[in-house]
């Protein structure tokens, strides 16, 4: 949550930052601001709303200077408004700084330093680091800094830049990511890469407790006590093209149609030729001691924990052993039991939800081996796991996960293979046919979205219903609740998911005229069961919005609506169906004008709790 960019180097810094802070405005978009130094002085500029907002404000007052900090906000402390925007500075206006995380103890220290005379402009957390730095402040900015954070309680990274240190930037990571882009007579920080690519592949990942006092020819890394790291730049392979719409009205909609080669690409990378073995070159957790997991926990929050949930029903299918999953929130405070053997499985994206790294740690502190499934590389919570898997389904920018859904299901399919076959739990002609049936998910996710004329006359004619149900059973019912999420966080609809066989304990007492019910009812073991929920639905005047196998005539009997997906293995049909739920919820979002890619309140990356 919230994003920070720094630069330094020979171009003007205004449009540098202004550029990063887009790339970072899915990490919190309330407010946004920039400050730039020049002739011994800092300039701050900053806006309430969208980047937008704050490019006006530059239009016509725009800020010189080689070297500055930018900063987009999810409002923590402090309402969405332009005082308690970033960058915060000290008394004097001579230090500005930029944070992304919370000051936990900022109300004790905020009322010291009030006592000792000094002036505050915001109702933030953060503004108590700049007035921190500038009590320390004694002809060594470093020194200041380190003394500063001594006081500080909480999770933070920061950028700062002083009037009277022309040629430097500091950079502090404690438990909020911060990356530093390496370029030529430049330099970078950055909350995730994503920001920088466009001028530099050469990045490296900050460890929790570590700082770095850049200029533009140098970068001196050390933890935040003083003692030198040595660490070396990771190439990254994304390209900034990834991270840019090309041509799509949406970020989730561009995402969307990557699916095909999302999953085309993991399958080139972990599949052998002869699809009769899976590899994960970065697992790290030795074969010996995954044969010996005896059961799974798998923690995650959102759209993860929803694949979490589909990772149950395919391990406990492929490995034959217990899975539990929880959301990271819900584990961390209870007291979880973990068998004997215990494999914890996190899944994230972004790799820095707090909860599901604190459940991660207390999994660890139970015991259990942890492995994480994770798209954006370097990030927190590949550094504390045993293992990892990553998605690599390339950088994600819409708010609402779509591309990292359907890669970790796909992770989900292959390591539950990879599972099973070490345990003696699949045969190898089984994995065989599985591997060659999974091959056909990309043509099968590419023919779906060549045609999606059902989709779009369903989001003509019921984008203005005030809420959806959504059911499925067995292994779509957690796509059920993935599809009421997407609908919910984008399009501001009431919509619930629920398990088809619960319908008749509660939810059907809402159905009427008005009440749309996207039934999953592909061809499965359960479908028999799942068309007599629809027939039900029916007989009570409900709309019915069916995702189907092709060849299902008899189900255009009992649905207003029918989407068809090509046949594909019931286990694997949760992919297909998770496009056609991403479609109705994108559609219909658009058709009700809202911001799709950056809906209200949300933010991707949640790094509080
Ligand atoms: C929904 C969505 C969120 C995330 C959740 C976990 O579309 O994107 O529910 O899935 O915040 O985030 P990660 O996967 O980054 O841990």
């Amino acid at each position: 949550m919230c994003g920070i960019i720094g630069y330094i180097g020979n171009e003007q810094a205004q449009p540098i930052l202004l550029e990063g802070l887009k790339q970072l405005e899915y990490r919190g978009y309330d407010s946004a601001g920039i400050a730039t130094l020049i002739k011994g002085s800092v300039s701050v500029r900053k806006e309430k709303g969208k980047i937008a907002a704050l490019e006006k404000l530059l239009d016509k007052k725009p800020l010189k200077g080689t070297i500055g900090l930018g900063h987009t906000r999810w409002a923590t402390h402090g309402i969405p408004n332009q005082s308690n925007a970033h960058p915060h500075v000290d008394c004097h206006g001579d230090i500005a700084v930029v944070h992304n995380g919370i000051v936990e103890n900022y109300e004790e220290l905020k009322e010291k330093l009030m006592q000792e005379g000094h002036r505050f402009n915001s109702a933030t957390d953060t503004e108590v680091i700049a007035h921190l730095i500038e009590k320390f402040y004694k002809d060594d900015l470093e020194a200041a800094v380190r003394a500063a954070i001594r006081e500080i309680k909480g999770s933070f990274a920061l950028g700062v830049i002083s009037a009277k240190y022309p040629d430097t930037i500091i950079g502090i990571r404690y438990a909020s990511p911060l990356v530093i882009g390496l370029g030529k007579g430049e330099n970078f920080i950055a909350s995730d890469i994503t920001a920088v690519l466009k001028h530099t592949k050469d990045i490296i990942f900050l460890e929790d407790n570590e700082m770095v006092i850049m200029n533009k020819d140098s970068v001196k890394i050390t933890t935040i006590g003083g003692r030198p790291v040595q660490r070396d730049a990771v190439k990254i392979n994304w390209d900034i093209s990834q991270a840019q719409k090309s041509g799509y009205p949406h970020f989730m909609l561009k995402e969307i149609a990557e699916q095909p080669t999302v999953v085309e690409s993991i399958l080139n990378h972990r599949v052998s030729q002869g699809k009769e073995s899976v590899y994960f070159e970065e697992l790290k957790i030795q074969e010996d001691v995954l044969s010996k997991i005896e059961n799974i926990n798998i923690v995650a929050c959102g759209t993860a924990y929803h694949a979490g949930l589909c990772g149950k029903y395919i391990l406990e299918e492929l490995v034959k052993i217990p899975v539990a999953v929880d959301v990271s929130s819900e584990f961390r405070y209870r007291n979880p039991i973990l068998g004997k053997n215990a494999l914890t499985i996190s899944i994230s994206q972004s790799g820095e939800t707090a909860d599901t790294l604190a459940s991660m740690r207390e999994a660890k502190r139970l015991g259990a081996t942890i492995l994480s499934i994770v798209n954006v590389l370097g990030s927190t919570v590949t550094r504390e796991s045993d293992g990892i898997i990553y998605t690599h389904a390339g950088p994600e920018i819409g708010v609402a996960s779509t591309k990292a859904y359907t890669a970790q299901l796909c992770i989900l399919y292959l390591f539950a293979i990879y599972m099973g076959m070490l345990k003696g739990a699949v045969s190898q002609q089984k994995v065989k046919e599985l591997l060659s049936q999974m091959q056909q998910l990309p043509q099968i996710i590419a023919k779906l979205l060549a045609d999606q004329k059902v989709i779009l006359k369903v989001s003509k004619e019921q984008h203005n219903k005030k809420c959806f149900l959504y059911l499925g059973r067995n292994i779509n019912f957690p796509n059920a609740l993935e599809g009421a999420l997407k609908l919910k966080e984008i399009s501001y609809i009431h919509a619930e998911g629920y398990a088809s066989g619960e319908m008749k304990h509660g939810p059907i007492a809402l159905i009427d005229k008005d009440m749309p019910v996207v039934c999953i009812a592909t061809a499965s073991s359960v479908y028999d069961k799942m068309t007599s929920n629809i027939q039900e639905i029916k007989s009570r005047s409900g709309i019915v919005i069916s995702i189907a196998t092709e060849g299902d005539e008899r189900i255009k009997h009992h649905s207003d609506y029918v989407i068809y997906i090509p046949p594909v293995n019931e286990l694997f049909s949760p992919i297909p169906v998770a496009v056609c739920l991403q479609l109705i919820a994108y559609y219909i979002a658009v058709k009700n004008n809202r911001d799709v890619d950056q809906p209200r309140n949300l933010a991707k990356s949640v790094t509080v709790e």
